[in-house]
């Protein structure tokens, strides 16, 4: 299959990469998968202003929308995690009642459908939205509430991902919570909030008794810490995935011919297709990488590791799928066969259930992709 370009030389179609690709196909329009995105990181600025007036929550710095986007902006960028994540005590603050909650999460699926999204998952700690009285489980039904509305209304798939936090002591509890609420649509169970300082190991009983309910688990590991924190989650506390690990590029070193030679935990990652869930900008805001350029994204692809593109936090890094996917492209050179394969690295990888997995496969993602090769013919 070829093209013509403007000077008639024919490019074959597979052979298109980077802005020669974007410039020809708004990536919107492929077939995306989200595996890694925080509720509490991703709310509209207008949302958050009006879920503050309804709360009567005072805290904003501004109630104006742009202003209080570029705020949330400017503080996410400040080059460290602890800093990253002071900005979530001001979402969290305006998400205290079933309303909001559930408002937050149909607003998601919403965002989902408008970013080319059929698959997302989404997380979040229950544990920040009991202060307006809500019991834990009723918080997890608030959400799972407004994500099948949104479901209802735009079509996008989606599971749920409870997230402990590291620097708390009730894992146990936040796993009991996820495994409890299963059927309500709960899918993994995550260890989130500051990595230095903060060992998953110490977290063990709560992933063991994940385990024990033959239950899903991601851990943020190897994001503001080394390739010994993404050791301990998997060899320790059993990860099936791993979000950002962008420092296992420690245990990779570029020997002068240019390949690469893997360190022990690498070529483990490698083999038992440890699925990766990258996020380009928020490592650029919180410091994991020092520019994107740099980003070990391009140079894990190329060895094949099982990576995928995410978001991590859309209102705080002031991104989405789309962007993501346009700058991953750009960056490293993509074909539109490199975005399909990392589409499909990332639903294979997905905590939904086997069959689910393999119909969104077949129904979605394969036809959405002959669609966008046949476009560019
Ligand atoms: N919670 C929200 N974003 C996070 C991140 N990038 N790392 C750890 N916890 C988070
Ligand atoms: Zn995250």
């Amino acid at each position: 299959m070829v093209l013509n370009t403007p000077m008639n030389h024919p490019i074959p179609v597979d052979h298109l990469r980077g802005k020669d690709l974007t410039a020809r196909l708004n990536l919107r329009d492929i077939p995306k998968v989200l595996l890694h995105e925080h509720l509490d990181g991703g709310l509209r600025p207008a949302t958050v202003i009006e879920l503050a007036a309804e709360q009567g929550y005072a805290g904003l710095p501004t109630t104006d929308p742009e202003a209080l986007a570029d705020w949330f902006h400017r503080g996410a960028q400040r080059g460290n995690l602890p800093e990253y994540l002071e900005g979530f005590q001001h979402t969290t603050g305006v998400m205290q009642t079933a309303d909001a909650l559930e408002r937050v999460a149909f607003e998601f699926i919403e965002d989902m459908a408008e970013d080319g999204v059929a698959y997302a998952e989404v997380r979040f700690a229950p544990v920040f939205h009991t202060s307006g009285g809500l019991t834990q489980d009723e918080v997890v039904q608030a959400v799972v509430n407004g994500l099948r509305r949104g479901e209802k209304s735009f079509g996008v798939r989606w599971g749920l991902i409870i997230c402990a936090m590291r620097h708390l002591k009730d894992s146990l509890e936040a796993a009991e919570l996820a495994i409890r609420c299963r059927d309500l649509g709960v899918v993994g169970f995550d260890l989130a909030g500051g990595e230095d300082g903060f060992p998953p190991k110490k977290h063990v009983e709560a992933f063991q008794a994940i385990e024990r309910a033959n239950f899903y688990i991601t851990i943020h590991a190897g994001e503001a810490y080394g390739p010994e924190s993404i050791w301990q989650a998997l060899q320790y506390c059993g990860a099936h995935r791993l979000g950002h690990a962008t420092r296992l590029r420690d245990d990779i070193e570029i020997l002068p011919d240019g390949t690469m030679k893997l360190g022990r935990l690498a070529q483990y990652i490698l083999d038992r297709r440890v699925p990766l869930e990258m996020c380009l900008i928020s490592n650029l805001h919180t410091g994991a990488c020092a520019s994107l350029e740099e980003h070990p994204f391009g140079m894990f692809f190329q060895r094949g590791f099982r990576v995928c593109l995410n978001t991590d936090d859309r209102l705080m890094s002031d991104t989405t799928m789309t962007k993501e996917t346009t700058l991953a492209t750009e960056l490293f050179d993509l074909s539109l066969a490199d975005l399909e394969k990392l589409t499909l690295n990332a639903m294979k990888s997905a905590f939904a259930p086997f069959d689910e997995r393999i119909k969104l496969i077949y129904q979605t993602i394969k036809p959405g992709f002959a669609k966008a090769h046949a476009s560019l013919m």
